[in-house]
This record gives structure tokens, sequence and C-alpha cells, in this order.
């Protein structure tokens, strides 16, 4: 295995025993679950569709007091729940010898020794952290997407997890909303796609396969629209926005078998989430004949009454599980711990509850729990150490980085002698790896500095400077309290001399690399915020280094578009690294000496500032389009960069394009095809992308969608031709008028390129 593996190379090396999962059949399995209902008291039910946090963290008054929950109570609680069998899955349990301890708990203590499901939240990575999801999706790389997560996968299961609750699929419009970096951003494609990658990464070819684990796709559904991009705030959404844009991903999990869906926080259109008959009932099971099982997000069947829905935790548990939430994930105080009361006063019938618990007892029958409950300690040792891991880690990270921009081709850096890194995220840990970790060996993470010095090598002089104290927030999160996740506030910083070092470290260098962007607990969870410029005096920092004349590589670490609008008329290359994982200062050293080229593309609109926001490139045409670009009177109203942007090394032409055919029947499929040729003087990465405009029908639609794309990789001079399928899937649209799905008879623009401006174009005629 070389160093520096190429995608194939690590998937080789990754290639596991694919088992087909548990050998029951369908048939089996029920009949096993059936013989196990048939001794059940409703009691025993109501535990097995609770699931319960198990904390190990040491006391905080302070966490406590934020999640209003008193935590000292709480292991003690569970664990007499679990020995009395009124538990059915535990999260946030990671080691080994605890999982199984607790399971051994739970087998003993419930009469029909039905084991725990263990989930947890494995967003990128368990021990190895890859890229942040925003990254993965940048990278427009189903393959490497897939590989992270068969990695995550197989350290999650070693250690005992049977579940991830992942990945987050909510299309992300509002970059305010900080869970934007959880997903794939803001179109329904490119995220389908990535959804489904994360799916096949985790499952592998069916549940229970070796070495994989079940997905929980979330958050069902609209999250990702809060109301001014507040965290669990409302959310209103047409008909329209939810089957063209908030569903289809999850559309496209459901097809490719996941085997869970977590609900959201937040109500949709008036109805919370959790509560929500229609999407549960009528979308999710009825329409789309979903089968695995539903989890409520943390606390949200318990927060119907919080909503002023539901009239107490009794009312509470019996209205979600009548529509379809199978397991409730608490704290303390589940409501479905009233079950039985619920039933008692005719609130719900047995038989509900029964097939929530169905689908629960058939997910850990096929995940093999029954046959082996415990987990091999040392195993997971040797897995988690496993160094073809962290490989996978750097080639992702690699292909994730989008090259903004690279004036008079500054990058690849071409021999300098000297070499000035500043910014206090160069060379900070934690950053690095971003939000959502919670198992990761520090020790293992390789900084923007050290991958930068390993990879220079002794004769290149590298300087390291912060320049400037970290930023903080005004308001501290819940994961601000757990480690080491908020930056600490330096004492003895004496701010002026700082800022004089990085200065004249840039003015000594041949070239400055400056790392800026958020600290990764600005991002994420609980992070949105109502700004998009640089936190702190960062801005300040890069004015200062750019007025000593010394070439600038800015390197952003970010989750969400930040303000770059200075950067961009005056910093010759820009490098998006995002939180780039474990492996991120080697991969970004890689890129910066040109041992690999960028290819990574935006997964959303850059907006120029806040005041745009939201801003998507597949907006309809409307009123006056030629002036589309000058809305504002004070800004120009089209992105800084927009969606698909991304540079490589090489320079790309795109020539021929063409389809078999000039018109189809509603139904069929035309094939478009392109070359694309590198003319300029390096290897270098496309993501050829293809879109397509309706220009009249019985709706509007947008001015462009994105409904196929290829990242290939040409050497100097080399050249390929791509083929992309437009059949029904990608032509039909959901139509507000008729309520339902259509394809028009109509004409097509297609349009194929380097990005959402792509300029070359074709069209064809859909008949009737
Ligand atoms: C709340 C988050 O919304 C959800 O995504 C997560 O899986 C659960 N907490 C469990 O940590």
């Amino acid at each position: 295995m070389p160093d520096n593996p190429t995608p194939e190379s690590a998937a080789t090396e990754l290639m596991v025993p694919r088992s087909a999962g548990s050998d029951l059949t369908d048939a089996e399995i029920a009949e096993r679950v059936d013989a196990l209902l048939a001794e059940m008291t409703v009691a025993e039910k109501a535990g097995q569709v609770t699931q319960y946090f198990y904390f190990n963290l040491p006391p905080s008054e302070e966490i406590e007091a934020t999640l209003n929950t008193d935590f000292s109570r709480q292991p003690a609680m569970v664990e007499t729940a679990l020995s009395e069998g009124k538990v059915g899955s535990l999260l946030f349990v990671t080691d080994p010898a605890e999982v199984n301890r607790l399971q051994r708990l739970a087998v003993e203590g419930n009469r029909h020794g039905i084991p725990v499901l263990f989930g947890f939240d494995v967003i990128h990575g368990l021990r190895t952290i890859m890229p942040v999801p925003i990254a993965m999706a940048a990278s427009w790389d189903p393959t490497v997407i897939e590989q992270g997560q068969t990695v995550a996968a197989r350290e999650a299961r070693a250690v005992g997890i049977h579940w991830a609750f992942a990945p987050m699929i909510d299309i992300a419009r509002d970059p305010r909303w900080g869970r934007i970096i959880e997903g794939a951003g803001e179109d329904p494609y490119l995220g389908s796609a990535v959804a489904v990658a994360q799916v096949r990464g985790f499952q592998g070819e069916a549940l229970g396969a070796t070495d994989r684990i079940i997905a929980g796709p979330k958050h069902f559904a609209g999250y990702g629209a809060a109301l001014g991009g507040r965290d669990y705030d409302e959310v209103n959404l047409s008909d329209y926005e939810l089957w063209n844009v908030y569903l289809p991903p999850f559309k496209a999990v459901v097809d490719a078998g996941a085997g869970n869906i977590m609900t959201a926080y937040m109500d949709l259109n008036g109805i919370p989430a959790t509560g929500n008959q229609w999407l549960f009932t009528e979308v999710l099971r009825q329409t789309w004949g979903f089968e695995g099982f539903v989890v409520s997000d943390a606390n949200a069947v318990h927060n119907l009454a919080t909503h002023g829905f539901a009239a107490d935790l009794t009312d509470a548990g019996a209205r979600a599980i009548k529509v379809g939430i199978d397991l409730e994930m608490a704290i303390t105080d589940p409501a479905y711990a009233h079950l039985p009361e619920a039933v008692e006063a005719g609130l719900v019938d047995e038989q509900t509850i029964d097939a929530s618990v169905r689908r629960v007892l058939a997910a850990k029958i096929k995940m093999g729990l029954f046959d082996e409950p415990y987990v091999d300690e040392d195993r997971a040792r040797e897995v988690l150490a496993d160094p073809s891991h962290r490989r996978v880690a750097r080639t992702a990270a690699q292909r994730s980085a989008v090259l903004l921009r690279n004036e008079a081709d500054l990058l690849p850096l071409t021999t300098p002698s000297s070499i000035a890194v500043i910014g206090p995220l160069a060379d900070s840990r934690r950053d690095t790896i971003g939000p959502w970790v919670f198992d990761y060996d520090s020790s293992e993470t390789v900084t923007i500095l050290q991958g930068i010095r390993e990879r220079a090598g002794q004769d290149v002089k590298i300087t390291f400077a912060p320049g400037i104290r970290p930023a903080q927030r005004t308001f501290a999160s819940m994961f601000d309290m757990w480690g080491d996740n908020a930056p600490e506030d330096p004492v003895d910083f004496d701010d002026t001399a700082k800022l004089e070092e990085a200065i004249s470290s840039a003015r000594e260098a041949d070239v400055a690399v400056v790392v800026l962007g958020e600290w990764q607990n600005m991002i994420g969870e609980a992070a949105s915020r109502s700004s998009m410029e640089l936190p702190g005096e960062q801005l300040a920092l890069l004015q200062a280094v750019a007025a000593t004349g010394t070439p600038i590589v800015l390197l952003v670490m970010n989750g969400r578009p930040l303000d770059l609008r200075w950067a961009a008329d005056n910093i010759p290359a820009i490098l998006d690294i995002w939180y780039p994982g474990t492996q991120g200062g080697a991969a970004v050293a890689d890129l910066l000496f040109g041992d690999v080229a960028p290819g990574g593309k935006l997964p959303f609109s850059w907006p120029r500032t806040i005041g745009q926001i939201p801003m998507i490139y597949s907006h309809t045409i409307s009123h006056e389009p030629d002036n589309q670009g000058r809305r504002y009177w004070d800004e120009e109203s089209t992105p800084l960069f927009p969606f698909g942007h991304g540079l490589s090394y090489g320079r790309f032409e795109y020539t021929d394009l063409a389809m078999d055919r000039e018109r189809i029947q509603a139904g069929d499929t035309v094939t478009v095809s392109v070359t694309v040729a590198n003319v300029g003087e390096r290897a270098g990465d496309e993501v050829a992308q293809l879109y397509i405009h309706q220009r009249y029908g019985s709706a509007s639609r947008p001015v462009r969608e994105l409904k196929g794309f290829q990242r290939i990789t040409l050497a100097a001079g080399e050249s390929q031709t791509l083929r992309f399928p437009l059949g029904p899937d990608e032509l039909r649209y959901w139509n507000a008028a008729t309520k339902d799905w259509v394809i028009d008879t109509t004409t097509i623009d297609v349009f194929v390129g380097g990005d959402s401006n792509a300029a070359q174009t074709v069209s064809f005629d859909i008949g009737s």
C-alpha cells in the first residue's frame, strides 16, 4: 500500500466479506418475533420500544442545567431499567467492555433474554475521523463516500455498535443553520447520491453483513429549513418543495434499503414532525413501503407535550406510536414508559405497539444479536488500530478539498525555500477533525502545520505564528461543555506581539499559508449563526499578512460558506479544506505540493453576504430574468462562487455535446454525451455536471437542475467521452396543480460543464 493511496487501492484493501446478513428468511424472522411477542406483557413491549442515552460523563452542573436533566441519576436509572427488561436500545456507549457489561445486564435482566441494540452518532467516523459530511459531499465521489462510511461501520461494529444515526440527509439551503455541515448541501440530486453511497457504506449488501451496521438516515423531514436558520425552530414548507427538494434523498435511502429512519425535532407546517401522521404513515410507510424501524430524535416524543401538541406524556407516547415512531430516544422519563397506561385508557391498542416491537425485534434478529450479543474486546482494539482506515481518511480529505481560486497558478507550490504558516486553526488538532466526534484519538490527528512540515522536509524553512487568539461563541452550547470542544482563550497572549510575529514571519517567507475559518464548535447542532463573517480578528490578520506582499494561499476550515468577498478579490489562491479529519494535514500537504490535484466542487451556492440567504442555483426564472444578478441595489445578487464550482491543476474543455435522439416520449430515456479534455499542463480532476431546464409546461421549472455528474481524472492532454442517461426519474417532477408527479410535453435544455453556470447546451423534445 503506498503512503498516498488512490481511491482504488484504498478500496481493494477494504474489501470485506459481504455476508448476506442473517440467514433467516423474512418468514422465519416473523415467526421468531411472533413467538417472543406472544410471551410479552405490555410493559415488556414498552421496554422494547424505549431507547436510553447512557452517559458516561464526568459530573457537570453546567450540562445538566443546559439540558435540564439530572445526569447523576441517569446511569443508575438506566441500569435498573436494563435489569428489569425495560430497555430496547442504548446510545452513547462506545467502550466495548461497557457494551458487554450493559448487554449482560439486559440479556440476564429480561426473562426472554432479548439483547439491546446499541446505536451511536457515527457521523464521520468513530476513531478514524473522515472529513465532515459536507466535505465528503464536496468530493462528488460516491466511491470515496461509501469507503468512508465502510471504515466508520467497521470501527463501530468492532466496539459493539450496531447502528449509526447517520447519514444526515436534510437538504440545507440556509447556511445560518449549523447542521448544514452534516448534510450534502442544497441539491436533492447530489443529496440523494451522497445519501445512498453512505447507506451502502454503513450497511453493505444487506442488514447484518459482516463489519457493517444499520444506517439511520435523518431527520424526517424538512429539518434543514428551520425558520431563520435557527436550529430546532419551526419549518413551513410547501408540498412542492417537500416533494421536489426535501423528500427525494429520503425516498432514495428507502429504496436503497436503509434499516432505520430518525424523526426531526421541529414542527413541520404546524404539526410536530415526530407526531406527523402524514409523514410517517402516509408517505414513509404507505407510499414508499418503508419496512425498517423509525426512531425519534432525542426526547422528541417527550417533546410532543413540550410543543403544546400532546396533553401529557401518556398522550405523547400514544400519539407517536400510532403514527409509526417505533422507538423513543430518551434521556430520562420516556413517554413510552406510559404506554401500558395508554392502553388501559384506550388511547392506543396493543396491536399498534406490537407492530413497532416487531420491527425492533426483527432488526435485532437481522443483526445477529440473539446469536452473539457480545463483542470481542481484543478484536475491537485491532480493528481500531488498522492503518488502512487512516489511508482512506487521507484519500477522502484529498478528494473533498475545493480549490476556489488559483490566480496565476500559485498552486501547486513549486519549491519554496520558506513557508510561513499562519492562523490558530493551522495547528489545532481538535478543529482539524470538526464537530460530532467523541471517540477520536487526538494523537493521531495530523494538523495542517504538521502535514506541511512533514511533506516539505528539512530543506524548507517552516515557521508558525497563530497571529491572533481563538474566537469564542457568545453563547455556549451543550457540546462546548464536553471535553475539549470549546477552544481555550490563552492567558498571557500578547495580541500586539503575536500579530507582529505573524506579519514578520510572512514578510520573511516565500509564501504564506494562512488558515482561517470557524472553530469547530461554531458549526453543527445548536450552532446557528446570524452572520457569515470570519469570526474574531481573522480578516484583520489576513489583511495584515497580505500587506506584506508575500503571496498567500488561504486555507478555509469551515462547514458553511463564510464571507470571503475581500479574500476573493485580494488573495490569489483559496483552497476550501473544510474540517478534513484525522489525516487532514497530510492530505492538505499532498494538495499544496501537487502530489494530488484538488477536484472537489461546492455542494452549495456560496453567497457573498448574509443578506442574500437563502440563495440557490435552482431558482425559477420569474419576472425580468435579465436582472437576476441585480435584484439588490447594494450588492450583486449572484453567488460569490456558484454551486458546483471548483478548480483543479488541469484545465478542462467540453466539446461534442450531443444526444442520441432529439425527441422522446414521456417515459423514454435519452443519452447525452460530451467529451472532456484536459488542455492544461498538469493532471487534474474534473466533475462534469449535467443540468436541465424545462422550457414550458404545466408548472414553471427551475432555471437549472442538476441531473447527472461524473468525477474523472485526466492527465495533461488526455480526453474522455462521458455519457449521461436522462430518463423518467430525471425528467419528472411533482406538480403543485395536479398534486402528482408529471412529465410534461415540452422542450428540455441540457447544459453540461464544470459548474452550475455550464454554458454548453443542446435540447430535445418530449412528445405526448
Ligand atoms: C439530537 C440530534 O438531532 C440527532 O441528530 C442525534 O442523532 C441525537 N441527538 C442523538 O445524539
